[in-house]
C-alpha cells in the first residue's frame, strides 16, 4: 500500500520532468517583477515539494514570504520534517522557529536570499491573506472550482498571479496496449466526474474558459504530461549484456499508488448505479487488467502517460 506521503515524494521527479518550462519561466518573471518581500501562498502544498523545487531551481526572488497550507495534517507534519533538509540540499542555511501554537516557520538564507516559509494545516479556500502569487499544483482538479476560484481571487493582489501547474486534463494511458485500456480510462475519468465529491477529469482545459469567463486573464498555458517509463540499468551500447529495466527515483511506487487509485475508483463504480452508459467491464476483466499491469510494473515493462496542463493567470482588475 503506497501512502499519500510516499506518493507525493516520488511524484516530485515525475513533476520535475513534466512542468511546462515556458509557463514556469513566465511565472518566475512575474515574481521577479514584484516588490520585496514577495508573498506566495501555496494551497494544497502537500509535503512541500514545490517549495523545495522552486528553491533548488533558483526560481525565487531575493526576499520571499511563503505560506504553505494543506488540509491534511499528516502531510504538513511530514513537510515540517522534510522541507528543511530539502532547502539545505538547495544550498540554504535553515533556522527553525516554533511558535506557541505549534506552528513552524523556517527561515532560510542563501547568499543574498531570504526565504521565510510557514507550513500550516488549513483549508486553503478559507484562509485570509494578501498574496502576490497563489500556487495550486495538482490541486484544482480535485476541488470545487466554483468555490476555489473566488477564494483565490480574494487572496490575490489585483495584479497578482495564479500558478496552477499539473492540472489533470483527461488522459490516462498505459503501454503496452491492452484491449480493456479504453474502458478502464473511460471509467476512471467517469469516477472523477460523477462520483468523486469535487473536481473532474478535464479541469485543465476548463480553466482556459472558466477563468476568462470570470474576468481573469490567462497569461500562459501549456502541457505538462507525466511520462513514467523504465530505463535500462547498466546498458552498454553494442554489447549483448542483459540489461535490467528499472524506474528512476522510486517512481515504481508512484505507479503502484496510481494503479491502486484506479482500481479503487473502478471497484467503487461497480457498486454504484451511476456507472450506466460507460460500457461494460466485468469485475474479472478489471482484476485481469490490474494483475497484468502489476506484473508489467514488476518486470519493468509498464509505461504510463497522463495529460496535464499548467496555467498561469491574473485575476480580474
Ligand atoms: C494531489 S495532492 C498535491 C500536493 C502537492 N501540491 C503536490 O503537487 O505534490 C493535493 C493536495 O491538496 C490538498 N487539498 C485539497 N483540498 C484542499 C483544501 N481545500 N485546502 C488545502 N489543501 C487541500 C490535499 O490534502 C493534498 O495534499
Amino acid at each position: 500500500m503506497t501512502d499519500q506521503r510516499t506518493y507525493l515524494e516520488v511524484k516530485r521527479t515525475v513533476d520535475d520532468r513534466a512542468l511546462n518550462r515556458r509557463v514556469l519561466e513566465r511565472f518566475v518573471e512575474g515574481l521577479d517583477a514584484r516588490s520585496s518581500p514577495v508573498r506566495i501562498v501555496e494551497i494544497g502544498a502537500g509535503i512541500g515539494t514545490m517549495i523545495a523545487r522552486l528553491a533548488a531551481w533558483d526560481c525565487l526572488p531575493d526576499e520571499v514570504a511563503y505560506r504553505a497550507v494543506d488540509r491534511d495534517a499528516e502531510s504538513v507534519r511530514y513537510a515540517r520534517e522534510r522541507v528543511p533538509e530539502w532547502l539545505e540540499d538547495a544550498g540554504y542555511a535553515v533556522e527553525r522557529l516554533e511558535d506557541d501554537r505549534g506552528g513552524t516557520t523556517l527561515l532560510a538564507r542563501s547568499g543574498g536570499q531570504r526565504l521565510e516559509v510557514t507550513l500550516e494545516v488549513a483549508d486553503g479556500f478559507e484562509i485570509e491573506d494578501r498574496a502576490d502569487a497563489v500556487i495550486a499544483s495538482a490541486v484544482l482538479d480535485i476541488v470545487d472550482l466554483e468555490r476555489a476560484v473566488p477564494a483565490i481571487e480574494a487572496l490575490l493582489e489585483p495584479d497578482g498571479l495564479l500558478y496552477a501547474p499539473i492540472t489533470f486534463d483527461g488522459g490516462t494511458t498505459f503501454a503496452p496496449p491492452d484491449p480493456a485500456d479504453d474502458r478502464i480510462e473511460r471509467r476512471y475519468h467517469h469516477h472523477m466526474d460523477a462520483v468523486r465529491s469535487a473536481g473532474g477529469s478535464r479541469v485543465g482545459r476548463e480553466l482556459l474558459w472558466r477563468l476568462p469567463d470570470a474576468g481573469w486573464s490567462v497569461l500562459e498555458a501549456g502541457g505538462s504530461d507525466w511520462v513514467v517509463r523504465p530505463r535500462a540499468e547498466g546498458a552498454r551500447a553494442g554489447t549483448e549484456t542483459e540489461t535490467e529495466m528499472e524506474y528512476p527515483d522510486g517512481e515504481r511506487s508512484f505507479l503502484e499508488g496510481l494503479l491502486e487509485t484506479i482500481d479503487g475508483a473502478l471497484a467503487e463504480l461497480e457498486t454504484d448505479e451511476r456507472e450506466s452508459g460507460i460500457g461494460d467491464l466485468e469485475p474479472a476483466e478489471r482484476r485481469r487488467w490490474l494483475e497484468r499491469r502489476r506484473n508489467e510494473l514488476e518486470s519493468g515493462e509498464l509505461v504510463f502517460v497522463a495529460h496535464n496542463l499548467d496555467v498561469l493567470a491574473r485575476p480580474p482588475e
